[in-house]
């Protein structure tokens, strides 16, 4: 290859139709893909390809493309978001990959998280544990005490704040061996678990979520770890030792 041609590309990609169709590898060739270009802007021109081709272009879901919203969900050569540490699919550029290489991708695979089509997968479940307690009921009327003017420990801030940078993703079930969603839920009980504002429906919280996250059909933590590996925003384990107490005391008061 040399810089001017670009890589030359073999694709395996899941095609499905919905989560009551049986999906199936497709093979692609794509070629003189720049190296600088992203994963996604690669997906767009094998598209434009299959447009032109009269096919049906692939389905995968994508928004901000800049590592916040959390849509594209991507299995790439059997890792979510593909290889590279903590960054999402849309952060993940064609200089990883080497001229004649070939890569699978397939949509993350979870009971919890059907197949809508070809690559997209339906994350509603996450929606639904959120409603079910992901929240906090303050009084936004005018009255409201400034934020700044309520004493929190600094370590108590900044590990809310990092709990907080779950973008949604699913990385974490995808890649987890029980389809497990307990990091994220564990992130988003503790972003409010750690901060005063949060306290007020503790007991509820952690209860209401992690039995809506039962009843969603993901599985059970067995402390692999492999869902802070993949997590592409570096979210610890700690968060799952915090929630699981967080669970105890609102089960037992
Ligand atoms: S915990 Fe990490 S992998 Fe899981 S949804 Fe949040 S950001 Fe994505
Ligand atoms: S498209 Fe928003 S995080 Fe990737």
């Amino acid at each position: 290859m040399s810089a001017s041609e670009g890589l030359n590309l073999t694709l395996k990609v899941w095609r499905q139709n919905g989560s009551k169709e049986k999906g199936s590898m497709e093979t692609y060739q794509v070629s003189n893909i720049s190296p600088d270009s992203s994963f996604l802007e690669m997906m767009d021109i094998l598209n434009e390809q299959l447009i032109d081709e009269g096919k049906e272009p692939v389905a995968f879901d994508h928004d901000c493309r800049e590592g916040i919203c959390g849509m594209c969900s991507m299995f790439i050569n059997g890792e979510a978001h593909g290889p590279g540490e903590q960054i999402t699919t849309c952060q993940l550029h064609m200089r990883e990959f080497k001229d004649g290489d070939t890569i699978h991708i397939e949509p993350w695979r979870a009971k919890a998280f059907p197949v809508i089509k070809d690559l997209v997968v339906d994350r509603g479940a996450f929606d639904r544990i959120m409603a079910a307690g992901g929240f906090v009921s303050v009084n936004t009327s005018g009255n409201t005490q400034d934020a700044n003017a309520i004493p929190i420990d600094k370590h108590d801030a900044d590990k809310a704040f990092d709990a907080a940078t779950c973008i949604g993703c699913g990385a974490c079930v995808a890649t987890c061996k029980n389809a497990s969603a307990m990091l994220f839920v564990s992130a988003k009980i503790s972003q409010f678990a750690l901060l005063p504002q949060g306290k007020v429906e503790a007991r509820e919280r952690a209860v209401n979520m992690v039995n809506k996250m039962d009843e969603e059909g993901f599985g059970n933590c067995t402390n692999t770890g492999a869902c802070e590996v993949e997590c592409p925003k570096g979210i610890s384990l700690e968060n799952i030792a915090r929630m699981n107490r967080e669970y105890l005391k609102g089960s037992i008061s």
